[in-house]
Order: structure tokens, then sequence, then C-alpha cells
């Protein structure tokens, strides 16, 4: 059984909380795309952990985790991730697995990330500055390091000294920065290579093995669908493929062998970063969710921006994702609330739009048309059934489902695992 957790909005949808939860009943939890840009936190008997890049199912001291070839990787932010967990006594040898195709990132990597992203002025897109759209570009460009090359010192450096070549030129005599020692950055990454090189193996082999063995495999997505590289807000999006279709060329799984999708939405919206956002709120009802919801980015700690729940954005993010069903979160957070409101539509100039536009231009002069649910205005905590959730909140419920279209499987009324009912 291969299932898929996806965001269906902006990212920081609750996919750690979820997949925390849902890892508990497979053998190997595998991320698909996306590098160290993603956040995600699980809470543990109190104890709060944010995985960058190691996957959301490491806490379960018998599950297998796997990085798929489709994510880039900076190993410093791997190692210190991979320290950080051995501090914490979790143990990663036999059991944790980093692609042969996987690409590097690189120092000039997250440098030109950063002043790419502050040449853009005005039409900044708020990166993370972590280098994952140079990385996934120098792959598209043929320039990329693979880790499998990485291993071979000679191939490595060979590599390198060519795309220095070019990166050097690009940062000495357009961008007038620093230019970076082909030594310097062999020595450095010599350092890395001993570490890493006992994690990596032929993932999609092992995949591909375990499927066949009825080894049941959660991919762990990150960022969101409107954060997709071709369905989400472009420009504004990330350089990666988060949708589930990410989960074929990023793990090396064929699509025959996908049995679930579990599309991740949070009770409202939220976006970190620059880009267009119809349902956001502009005046300070907006810190007060913020504030609920403790809405601050997981990786750059940035407030993250909040809104409505937009039902025309999680619709479509059903259609590409094939969505089997929902998990909505943070439906705590709305609890003191007298009234919610929910996107139905939205109007453009004269017209009505009640599907998402592809065009930048239309939707990022949307104006959302709403519709109005009473809140339930009490506390969730502490709910283990759905049955026993207040009228109106189940009401909440079956509206998004109406809109969506999709059938939710799970609800989150609060960060830690216990939190948590099934459907
Ligand atoms: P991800 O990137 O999708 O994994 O999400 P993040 O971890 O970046 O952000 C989600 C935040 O919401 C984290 O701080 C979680 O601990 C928290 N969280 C997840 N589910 C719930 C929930 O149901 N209720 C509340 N109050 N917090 C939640
Ligand atoms: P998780 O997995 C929310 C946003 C950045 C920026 C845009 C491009 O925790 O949900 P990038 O560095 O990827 O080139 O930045 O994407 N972004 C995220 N927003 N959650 C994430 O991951 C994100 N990863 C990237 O803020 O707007
Ligand atoms: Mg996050």
């Amino acid at each position: 059984m291969v299932k898929v957790v996806v965001g269906t909005q902006w990212g920081d949808e609750g996919k750690g909380k979820v997949i925390d939860y849902l890892a508990k009943d497979c053998d190997i939890v595998a991320r698909y795309q996306g590098g160290a840009n993603a956040g995600h936190t699980v809470i543990t008997n109190n104890k709060k952990y944010i995985f960058h890049l190691i996957p959301s199912g490491i806490l379960y001291p018998d599950k297998i985790c796997i990085l798929g070839n489709g994510v880039v990787v900076d190993p410093a932010a791997l190692l210190s991730e991979i320290s950080n967990l051995k501090k914490e006594k979790i143990k990663l040898n036999k059991r944790f697995f980093i692609s042969e195709n996987l690409h590097l990132t690189l120092p000039y990597h997250k440098l030109l990330d950063q002043i790419e992203d502050k040449k853009r002025g005005r039409g900044k897109l708020g990166t993370t500055g972590r280098g994952i759209g140079t990385t996934y570009t120098d792959n598209y460009a043929r320039l990329g390091i693979r880790v499998v090359d990485f291993l071979n010192e000679k191939v490595f450096r060979e590599k390198l000294r060519v795309s220095l070549k070019l990166k050097n030129y690009l940062l000495k005599e357009y961008y007038e920065e620093k230019v970076y020692s082909l030594e310097k950055i062999s020595r450095e990454y010599r350092v890395y290579r001993k570490q890493i090189k006992g994690y990596v193996i032929d993932t999609s082999l092992y995949l591909n093995q375990a499927i066949r063995k009825g080894k049941n495999i959660l991919a762990e997505g990150a960022q969101g669908t409107f954060l997709d590289i071709d369905f989400g807000t472009y420009p504004y999006v990330t350089a990666s493929n988060p949708i589930a279709g990410g989960v074929c060329t990023g793990l090396g799984i064929g699509p025959t062998k996908i049995d679930k999708v579990i599309g991740v939405a949070k009770a409202y919206t939220t976006r970190v970063g620059k880009g267009p956002f119809p349902t956001e709120f502009k005046d300070e009802f907006g810190e007060k969710i913020r504030r609920l919801g403790n809405e601050f980015g997981a990786t750059t700690g940035r407030p993250r921006r909040c809104g409505w729940f937009d039902a025309v954005l999680v619709k479509q993010a059903a259609i590409v994702n094939g969505l089997s069903s929902l998990a909505v979160t943070k439906l705590d957070v709305l609890n003191s609330l007298d009234k919610i409101k929910i996107a139905v539509g939205y109007r453009y100039q004269r017209r009505k739009i009640n599907r998402f536009p592809n065009s930048f231009e239309v939707f990022s002069h949307c104006q959302p048309i709403y519709e109005e649910v009473p809140g339930w205005r009490r506390e969730l905590s502490g709910i283990k059934n759905y049955r026993d959730l207040p009228k109106k909140t189940k009401n909440y419920l079956k509206r998004i489902e109406e809109l969506t279209e999709v059938k939710i499987s799970l609800i989150s009324t609060g960060p830690q695992r216990q939190d948590t009912i099934l459907l």
C-alpha cells in the first residue's frame, strides 16, 4: 500500500503532524521533493521536533525513512539535523537512506538564491534562501551534482570545477560578489562525504522491492499544491512538484503503485512569503488568528499571512492531486469565533469565477465571495470521536466536504498526536 500525504494550500498545513500520526501503521516514510525549505513539526510527549529534511516518521524507532531522488539536499543542513537527532538518542543506522540520484545543494546555490531574489526588487518571491530553486535549476541545466557523483571524489571535483567556472564568472562579473574556491569547497565536502556515504542507496530499487513485499509506504509531500511549480500561483511558487504526481518522479515508483492520496488542509488558510492570497485578513483579525494558531514559519520564523478557508483552492487541489480524502487540521484555532467564513468563489471585475484561474493577473485581482457559518464557541480538545464534536463544528466540516467534493478522513484538534479524530 502506498499512501501519499500532500499539502492542499500554500504549505504548513500540518503535514508533519498528520504524517507522524499515519506513520504508526506504515513501514517506510519517504520524502519525494523539496529540501530544507520545508519545516514539518511533530510534537510527542510535549517535545517538539521540526524536520527540514529528515522524514517525519523518524521518531518511531522501527520505521525506515528515505529521501528520494526528487529531494535536494544541503549536506550541512542534513548533517546538522542528524546530529540533533543523535543527541536525542534517535538512531538512524540501517533505517535512514538517501537516493544516489538526489541533487546536492552547494554553497553557491544558497548565495545565488538570496542574491537573485533580492535583485527582483518589488517582484521578490520571498524564498527561504536555502538554495532550493538554484539547485533544481542546475539539474535542468545539466550542471547539477548528484550524490552518486559526489561519492567519487575525482568525479565530484571535475563536476565542481566546471560548475564553479560558470558560477564564479556570474558572481564576480555580474553580481560583483565573492567567488568560491574549488579547494575550499572540496575540503568542506570531503568531511560531509565521510558522514553521508553510509546512508546512500538506490532508493527507487529499495522502494519497489518493498512494494513487492507488501510493505506500507507513506510518501511525505513538502510545501503544498499552490506552491507547485506547474499548478501553483506561478511565479510565486517553489521549484518542485509537491503535488501527488511528484511522487512518481521523486521516488521512482510507477503511478500504478499509488493507492491513496490524502490532502492536508488547514481549517483556514496561511501563506508565508509573497504572492496572491484572496482570502487574506487585512486587519487586526489576522493578528488574532496568527496568535491563536501560532502562525510563524517553522523554517524562517517569518510571520505567516492568515485568511479564511478557500474552498475554490482546495477543490482545485482535489482535482490535480486526485485526492482520496482530506485531513483537516487546526480546527481548534477557530474555537472562539462567532462566525466563520468560507470562500466559495471569486469576483473578478464584473464576472463570477468558481474555479481556480491559472492566470496570475486574474487570480491576483480576485475578490472572494464568502459564505458565512456560525462558530461553535467550544473547546475541542479531548474529543476522540466525530459524533462528540459540536453540531456546528460538524456543519463546518460538512460544508468543506460539499464544496471541495472530497470526504474528510482525519480531523486534527491540536498539535499533539493524540489530538486526532479518525473518521
Ligand atoms: P507542515 O509544514 O505542513 O508540516 O506544517 P508546520 O509544522 O510548518 O506548521 C503547522 C503548525 O501547526 C505546527 O506548529 C504544528 O505543531 C501545528 N499544528 C498541527 N496540527 C495542529 C492542530 O490541529 N491544532 C493546532 N493548534 N496546531 C496544530
Ligand atoms: P512546508 O513543507 C510554506 C515558500 C517560501 C516562498 C516560496 C519559494 O513546511 O509546508 P523556496 O525557498 O522554496 O524557493 O521559496 O515557497 N515555501 C514554503 N511555504 N511551507 C513550506 O514548506 C515552504 N517551502 C517553501 O516561503 O514563498
Ligand atoms: Mg512547514
